[in-house]
C-alpha cells in the first residue's frame, strides 16, 4: 500500500503502549508518517487499525457512506452501560433515526432557556470557593457538568431522587475510570453475575437502582406532557414529542438507553475540557488579562452576549485543539473494499480519522504545539482540519450544547473569581475512562472579585 507504513513491532506492546500513554504513542507514529499510518492492535486475527490525520483523508472518510462501514465493533463495549437501542450502537437507518430524534434539543433557538439554569449551577457549586481559598478543578467541574445535564437532560428537579441518582451516578462513573473495573466492559467472560459483591454482580446491581430511578421520571414526564406543561423546558420532555418519519416515538427503553448514553457521552467529555481550558488560560498571563478585559465590559446575567464573545470562543476552541478530550473519531470497519486518498483498504480494515493529529499538522497550523487562541480571531479552519466534536454521520451531536455551556461555565467563574495554579509544574495529559485530561489535582487559589455588571 502506498504511503502506509507497516510497522511489525508486537502487536501486544503496540496495544499497551496505545492504552497507557496515547499521546506519546501518536506522537512517535506521526513523526515517522504525518499523514497516514497502520498500528497492529490486540488479538491473533485483529485487522490492522489504520489512522489517518490530513483534511483531504478525513473529508474522503466521512463522505463514504454509512452502510460501508461496521461501527458496532468499536463501541460494543457501551452496551452493558448504554443499552442496546443507544445511538452509539446503531448503524444504518436505525442510527439516522434516532439522530433526527435527538439533534433538534440540543441546537438553535431551544439553547436559550438553558443559560439561566447554567448560570445558576456553576455559582451554586462554586459558592464555597470563597471560604476554601484553594480548590482542585477535577473535583468541581464534573459536578458543575452532571448537574446540568441531570437538570437540562433528564429534566430532575432537585429532591430526594435527584440526590439519589447524582449520588448513584457519581460512584458508577468514577468506578468506569478505573482500569480494573473499565476491563470488564472490554472482557465479556467477565461479566458474570455471582452475586452483590461480585465486580459484575455488583455492577447489575447498581445499575438496576439507576434504572429504577430514570424509569420514574420518565413516568412523571409523560404525565407532565399529558398536562401539557409549558414550564417544562428540559430535553427528555421535548424526546417525548419527536416523531420519525412514520410517527413513531421512542418508547421507554429506547429513551432510558438515549438520556444514559447523553449522560455518558456529555459529562466528562465537558468537564474535562473546561479543566484543559482553566488550565491553559492560566498559565497564559496574556491570554487571562485579555478575556477578563473582554467580560469586564458585558453585562454576565445575559447568555446570549456572553455566548458571541468572540475572544471567549477563541480560547475555547485553541483548547479544544491542542487539547481535544477525544483523540480520535467513532473507529469504523470497512466492510467492503474501499479508498482514501489512493490508499486501498481491504473489507475488515478499521479506519480512524485522528483528531488530536489533525490538530498538530504543522501544514495547517503554525507552531502546533502553542495555545494561540489568536489564530482562530485571524483564520477559518475547515471540519477536516479542525475537529474536536468529529463529524459526518457520527459527528457529536452535544457540540453546540456544549459550547454554549463551556462559555457560560467560564464566564460565570473568572468574573467571580481571581484564580491562580497553586504549582507551576506543567500537568500531563492522562487517560479518564474515554478521555484524555490534565493529570493531578489541578489545584488553583481562589479569590473573589468584585463583579462590575454593564447593562
Ligand atoms: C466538550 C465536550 C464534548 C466533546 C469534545 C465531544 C466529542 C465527541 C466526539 C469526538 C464524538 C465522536 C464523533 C465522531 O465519531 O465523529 C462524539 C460523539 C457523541 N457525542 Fe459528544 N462531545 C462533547 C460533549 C457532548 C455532549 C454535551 C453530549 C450530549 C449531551 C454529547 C453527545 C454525543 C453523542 C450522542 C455522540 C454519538 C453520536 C453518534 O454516534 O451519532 N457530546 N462526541
Amino acid at each position: 500500500m502506498k504511503n502506509l507504513l507497516d510497522f511489525r513491532g508486537s502487536a501486544l506492546i503496540q496495544t499497551l503502549q496505545l492504552i497507557a500513554d496515547p499521546i506519546s504513542f501518536l506522537d512517535r507514529y506521526h513523526q515517522i508518517s504525518e499523514d497516514t499510518f497502520t498500528v497492529p492492535v490486540l488479538g491473533i486475527n485483529s485487522p490492522p487499525v489504520v489512522f489517518f490525520s490530513s483534511p483531504e483523508a478525513i473529508s474522503e472518510i466521512l463522505a463514504i457512506p454509512s452502510e460501508k462501514f461496521d461501527f458496532a465493533r468499536a463501541t460494543h463495549v457501551f452496551r452493558p452501560l448504554m443499552g442496546d437501542s443507544s445511538i452509539v450502537l446503531q448503524e444504518g437507518q436505525s442510527h439516522q433515526r434516532l439522530r433526527q430524534l435527538l439533534l433538534p434539543p440540543f441546537h438553535g433557538e431551544r439553547m436559550r432557556h438553558y443559560g439561566e439554569t447554567i448560570q445558576e449551577i456553576t455559582t451554586k457549586v462554586t459558592q464555597d470557593w470563597q471560604e476554601k481559598k484553594v480548590i482542585s478543578l477535577p473535583q468541581y467541574l464534573p459536578e458543575i457538568t452532571l448537574e446540568i445535564i441531570l437538570q437540562i437532560v433528564f429534566g430532575f428537579s432537585l429532591g430526594e431522587r435527584y440526590q439519589q441518582i447524582k449520588n448513584l451516578l457519581t460512584e458508577l462513573l468514577e468506578d468506569v475510570t478505573k482500569p480494573l473495573f473499565s476491563s470488564l466492559f472490554f472482557f465479556p467472560p467477565l461479566q458474570q453475575d455471582l452475586g452483590a459483591w461480585s465486580p459484575w454482580g455488583n455492577f447489575l446491581r447498581r445499575r438496576e437502582e439507576i434504572d429504577r430511578l430514570i424509569y420514574a421520571e420518565i413516568a412523571d414526564r409523560r404525565q407532565d406532557f399529558q398536562l401539557d406543561r409549558p414550564d417544562r423546558k428540559d430535553i427528555l420532555t421535548l424526546l417525548l414529542s419527536a416523531k420519525d418519519e412514520t410517527g413513531a416515538s421512542m418508547d421507554d427503553t429506547e429513551l432510558r438507553d438515549q438520556l444514559v448514553s447523553l449522560l455518558l457521552l456529555g459529562y466528562e467529555t465537558t468537564a474535562g475540557s473546561l479543566a484543559w481550558t482553566f488550565y491553559l488560560i492560566h498559565c497564559h498571563p496574556l491570554v487571562l488579562a485579555k478575556l477578563q478585559s473582554e467580560l469586564s465590559g458585558i453585562n454576565q446575567q445575559n447568555p446570549e452576549i456572553i455566548t458571541q464573545l468572540p475572544y471567549l470562543n477563541a480560547v475555547l476552541q485553541e483548547a479544544l485543539r491542542l487539547h481535544p478530550i477525544a483523540l480520535i473519531g467513532t473507529p469504523r470497519m470497512a466492510k467492503e473494499q474501499i479508498k482514501i486518498i489512493e490508499q486501498t483498504l481491504e473489507p475488515g480494515v478499521i479506519v480512524i480519522p485522528c483528531i488530536y493529529l489533525a490538530h498538530q499538522r504543522q501544514a495547517t497550523y503554525s507552531q502546533p504545539r502553542e495555545f494561540q487562541p489568536e489564530r482562530f480571531l485571524n483564520q477559518k479552519y475547515s471540519p477536516y482540519e479542525y475537529l474536536p466534536f468529529g463529524g459526518g454521520a457520527r459527528g457529536c451531536i452535544g457540540s453546540a450544547f456544549a459550547m454554549y455551556e463551556m462559555k457560560l461555565i467560564i464566564a460565570n467563574i473568572l468574573t467571580r473569581f481571581h484564580l491562580k495554579l497553586v504549582d507551576s509544574k506543567p500537568v500531563k495529559p492522562v487517560r479518564r475512562g474515554i478521555t484524555i485530561v490534565p493529570s493531578g489535582k489541578l489545584e488553583m487559589s481562589a479569590a473573589t472579585t468584585t463583579v462590575t455588571n454593564n447593562p
